[in-house]
């Protein structure tokens, strides 16, 4: 299954079932990962009733987002397309390109998430308001 949106493909991971106990999953640069990691954060603490978070794009950080326990939903919009996709298990993430606009939501209890990003944390790379988004892509394209 492909996803439509621009700039946002799924990333699958190569997994090892090691000697049937335990499953290896793997995230190389340049094998899965299309960019130099920079930094690697988590998101735990979630709880069910938790809030929707994200809800900004980048201008040029690209970063694939994992859910390693449990669930969550995961809404990409492009400014044109807006698709919804459930992550539930740890071997298949989603590449979010620069200029993509990301939520999440709907966390289950036990929801971990780990994110890999091609650069630091830059408060001055995110656009947090929606219309700015889009009046920013339309300048660029
Ligand atoms: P933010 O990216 O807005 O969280 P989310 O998209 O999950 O809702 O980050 C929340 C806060 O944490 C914000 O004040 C910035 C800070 N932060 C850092 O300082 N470094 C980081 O690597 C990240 C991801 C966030």
């Amino acid at each position: 299954m492909e996803l439509f949106t621009k700039n946002c493909r799924y990333i699958d991971l190569q997994q090892i079932y090691d000697k049937g106990d335990g499953i290896i999953n793997i995230a190389e640069e340049s094998n899965q990962i299309p960019f130099n990691i920079k930094r690697v954060y988590s998101i735990t603490g979630l709880k069910k009733n938790s809030d929707s978070r994200g809800h900004h794009a980048h201008k040029e950080l690209q970063q694939v987002i994992f859910c390693i326990n449990g669930s969550f939903k995961l809404i990409v919009n492009d400014g044109l397309n807006e698709e919804e996709v459930i992550l539930n298990t740890p071997q298949k993430g989603v590449y979010l390109g620069e200029e993509l606009w990301h939520a999440m939501s709907d966390f289950s209890a036990n929801c971990i998430i780990l994110v890999l990003a091609s650069d630091l944390y830059k408060e001055a790379d995110y656009i947090r308001d929606f219309n700015e988004f889009k009046t920013y892509i339309k300048k660029i394209d």
